[in-house]
């Protein structure tokens, strides 16, 4: 048996979740994907997780260890000999939800191993004292689409709201460069003061509800509007950079229909919406940049 947190990009609503606004949240086709496997004897609880580079014992000091022995906590299993085996098919911290991911899949294991009911509210409450641990104050929305999977707005206050969406394809960029959420999401509240009425994180909000409304109706053209004006309203709240903005620029340049930075931005991936037909240049583009960029299709569950 092995278990599955989806991955996940925000397309709209970023940092403006954190305050209460909506976002538009969306599982991509791939995450992470967790077994367990009994440890040698004497071993104690471990995770290893190859294409990270992740090979670590419960008891460790390092935030892949520490998120584990938070699960294992709030689970109530101890430390048992398992070792927790990880296909990851994310890369870590480039705000494509692979902390989540991971947490949602140990949670759904450790919960197995405990015989406890692994209901989504438990399966939540688990991952979320690892979440709480690698990165202080979250809105839950990656823990949310991590579990459930498929395309919904997410707000604070409501949990996801899904609905149905096939066959929709986005472009994902990870620029390569390293980024903490929390720092991220400290600047924002310097920026705005932590006042969530900030004109911006309002209308990244709204930008949110729009968006929301146009990817359900199928208005690429509207939705790449709305990622455009995101990605600017990020930026005026300092979490772009100079490397983000010109992989939405060289996107918009091949034909894309909108492109911004998503998650907590300062490094992590861009995401950008393009015709079919233009897929490929603007791949090639970011290419020319140093990244290597892929197609995911949306909504997967
Ligand atoms: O960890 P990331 O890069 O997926 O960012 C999460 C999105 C934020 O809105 C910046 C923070 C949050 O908890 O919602």
């Amino acid at each position: 048996m092995s278990s599955i947190g989806w991955g996940k990009i925000i397309l709209l609503g970023e940092h403006a979740v954190v305050y209460g606004y909506p976002a538009l949240a969306a599982a991509l086709d791939r995450g992470v994907q967790i077994g367990a496997v009994p440890t040698p004897a004497g071993g104690a609880l471990r995770v290893d997780v190859p294409s990270w580079n992740v090979k670590v014992d419960a008891g460790d000091d390092s935030p892949f260890a520490r998120g584990l022995a938070a699960i294992a906590d709030h689970v109530g299993v101890g430390r048992p000999p398992l070792t927790l085996v990880g296909d990851a098919q994310i890369p870590p911290g480039a705000g494509l939800g692979a902390s989540a991911a991971f947490a949602v899949a140990i949670a759904r294991e450790l919960l197995a191993y405990a015989k406890k009911p692994a209901d989504a509210r438990a399966i939540a409450a688990a991952a979320d004292a690892s979440e709480q641990v690698l990165h202080g104050r979250a809105s839950g929305v990656d823990v949310a689409l991590a579990i459930a999977g498929g395309v919904g707005v997410f707000r604070k206050s409501t949990g996801l709201r899904p609905f149905p969406l096939q066959g929709v394809r986005v472009l994902v960029g990870p620029s390569g460069a390293p980024r903490s959420t929390a720092a991220m999401v400290d600047k924002v509240a310097s920026e705005t003061g932590g006042k969530a009425d900030d004109t911006r994180l309002r209308d990244l909000g709204s930008l949110a509800d729009v968006g929301a409304t146009a990817l359900a109706a199928r208005d690429f053209a509207t939705l790449g509007q709305t990622m455009d004006r995101a990605h600017a309203l990020l930026t005026e709240l300092g979490v772009s950079t100079p490397l983000l903005d010109g992989m939405c620029k060289a996107a918009r340049d091949a034909g894309a229909f909108g492109a911004k930075l998503t998650g907590a931005g300062g490094g992590g991936a861009v995401i950008a919406l393009a015709p079919r037909d233009k897929e490929a240049a603007v791949l090639a583009a970011w290419k020319v940049a140093g990244v290597t960029g892929f197609v995911a299709t949306i909504g997967a569950r």
